[in-house]
Order: structure tokens, then C-alpha cells, then sequence
């Protein structure tokens, strides 16, 4: 297989769980020098990095809604590493309840903005000045959702919080264009990983039973992984002229 990330340094938030450590196990398999798992689940990701390997794949306790944090972050990653080429700015949460506009809890919507929104915007932030700083044409990534792309019933909050990343997204790539820096996101419909499983009180299959009748593409369930090989493609080279990008991976569930 051809190694797409040979030799570069990446940071994943949320990296501990889910589609951030499927992303881990990816970049890995693609050549990545060195994997920095940020997370707030510290024993998980000591777990991550024990079975990627230590040499290769580091962890360090991030809470992405402090800044101070993500700038330390993104700066002890340059002082070990001596570089950042790929920042995957994953880390999120998904709404207490369900909840319509008239039904809004605004200080919940405060809590889930301060890691989709504010959070992001921190980590895409502190990743942009290094990278400029450093000379470096990098890539940052984005998770967003494809609650992004439509109205929602219900889960109002989430949705207008994935609709903040695709907007950070889209402006911070014109901003940074100059400096050679690409920005995109990656959209992953219903993805059977402990954020939704908690949310839905299932285990993944029965959440992906679920899901399955909405998609078009039939046979296949989605998974982590098959988010991780999107966010691999915006990292890494195959991508070289992709910027501002929001890459659906929904087995074709929008389409419906
Ligand atoms: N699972 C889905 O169906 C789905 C669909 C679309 C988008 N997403 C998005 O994918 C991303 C990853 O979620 P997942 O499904 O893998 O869930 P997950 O719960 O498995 O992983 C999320 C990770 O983020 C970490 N995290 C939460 N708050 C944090 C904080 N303040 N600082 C640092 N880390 C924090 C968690 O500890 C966890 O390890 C999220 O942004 C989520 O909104 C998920």
C-alpha cells in the first residue's frame, strides 16, 4: 500500500475514541512519523497509543474548550517534533436531549459550543499559527456532520454547531490560502461510535441496523474507518488542490 503520510506529525482531538481513533490507526498505517492523540479520556489514550506503538504515537491530556491548553498543545508538539503538518480538529459532543428551538436549554447549547465551536476554532487557530510560523503548507481538518447540510427536526443545537465548523472551515481556507495551508472537513453521517451509542442507549450494530435504511449504497455499514479514509485523503497529498471542502461520507444518506 502507498504510504500517503510518510514522515509527517499530526495532532488528532478526540483521538482517545471513535472516528479520531480509528483516524490515529490510519495515519499510522500511512507512514505518519509521529500521531499526537489529544483527548480528555487520558486512560483510553494511553490504550491507543500502547497498541499504535510509543515510537510513532503519543497522547496528551487536551481539553480543547481551555485555549491555553490547545496552545500548548500545538506548541509541545512542535518543540518534540519539530514540525505540524496535519491537524485533525475532531474532538466533539453530541446534544443532552433532543430538543426543537422552543424547547432550547441555552446553557446546554453553551456547553456543546464551547467543544464544536469555540473548541474548534481554538485548535484550527493555534494550528494555522504554527504552521505559518514554520513555514509549513499543512492541512487541517475538520469533523463536521452531515447535520451541517440540512435543518434538523430536532438536536437544534448540534445542528447549528456543525453548521459553525463548516463556516470556520470555508474562512479560515481563504484566509490561509496564501500561506499554502489547506482547510476542509469531513462529514460523516450516523457512525456507530460511543458518542451516538450513548446518545441512542445501544451497542454500534443495533445504531447501525438503524441508520441502514436511510442510505442509498446498500451492504455496507458505516463506519470509523471508512471516515478515517476520507480524513486521510483531505491530510495527505491526493488532495493537493482541495481546499474549503466539506467531503460527505453518508453513504449516500443525504441523497434520500
Ligand atoms: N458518530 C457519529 O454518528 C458522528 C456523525 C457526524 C459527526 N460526528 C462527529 O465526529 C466527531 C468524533 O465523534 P465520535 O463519533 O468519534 O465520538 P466519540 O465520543 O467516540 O469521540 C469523541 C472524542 O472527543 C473527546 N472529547 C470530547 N470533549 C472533549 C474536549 N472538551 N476536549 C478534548 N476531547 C474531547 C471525547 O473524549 C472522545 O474521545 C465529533 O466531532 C462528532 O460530532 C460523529
Amino acid at each position: 500500500m502507498s504510504k500517503k503520510l510518510e514522515g509527517k506529525v499530526a495532532i488528532i482531538t478526540g483521538g482517545a475514541s471513535g472516528i479520531g481513533e480509528a483516524t490515529a490507526r490510519q495515519f499510522a498505517i500511512h507512514g505518519a512519523r509521529m500521531i499526537v492523540i489529544a483527548d480528555i479520556q487520558d486512560e483510553l489514550g494511553q490504550k491507543v497509543v500502547e497498541s499504535i506503538g510509543s515510537h510513532k504515537c503519543t497522547y496528551m491530556h487536551c481539553d480543547v474548550t481551555d485555549e491555553d491548553q490547545v496552545k500548548n498543545l500545538v506548541q509541545t508538539t512542535v518543540q518534540n517534533h519539530g514540525r505540524l503538518d496535519i491537524m485533525f480538529s475532531n474532538a466533539g459532543t453530541f446534544s443532552n436531549s433532543p430538543q426543537t428551538v422552543v424547547e432550547l436549554d441555552l446553557a446546554a447549547l453553551d456547553r456543546l459550543f464551547a467543544i464544536n465551536v469555540r473548541g474548534m476554532a481554538a485548535c484550527v487557530k493555534h494550528a494555522a499559527r504554527a504552521m505559518v510560523e514554520l513555514n509549513i503548507r499543512g492541512s487541517i481538518v475538520c469533523t463536521a456532520s452531515t447535520c451541517a447540510r440540512s435543518g434538523g427536526d430536532s438536536l437544534t443545537d448540534y445542528h447549528m454547531s456543525k453548521h459553525a465548523v463548516v463556516g470556520l472551515v470555508r474562512s479560515a481556507s481563504k484566509q490561509l490560502g496564501v500561506h499554502g495551508i489547506r482547510v476542509n472537513s469531513v462529514s460523516p453521517a450516523a457512525v456507530g461510535t460511543p458518542l451516538l451509542c450513548r446518545y441512542l442507549g445501544m451497542e454500534a450494530e443495533e445504531a447501525e441496523q438503524v441508520f441502514e435504511p436511510l442510505t442509498s449504497l446498500k451492504g455496507v455499514a458505516l463506519k470509523a474507518k471508512h471516515i478515517a479514509d476520507a480524513v486521510v485523503f483531505l491530510a495527505s497529498l491526493d488532495s493537493e488542490l482541495i481546499t474549503g471542502h466539506d467531503l460527505v461520507v453518508d453513504a449516500g444518506a443525504l441523497l434520500k
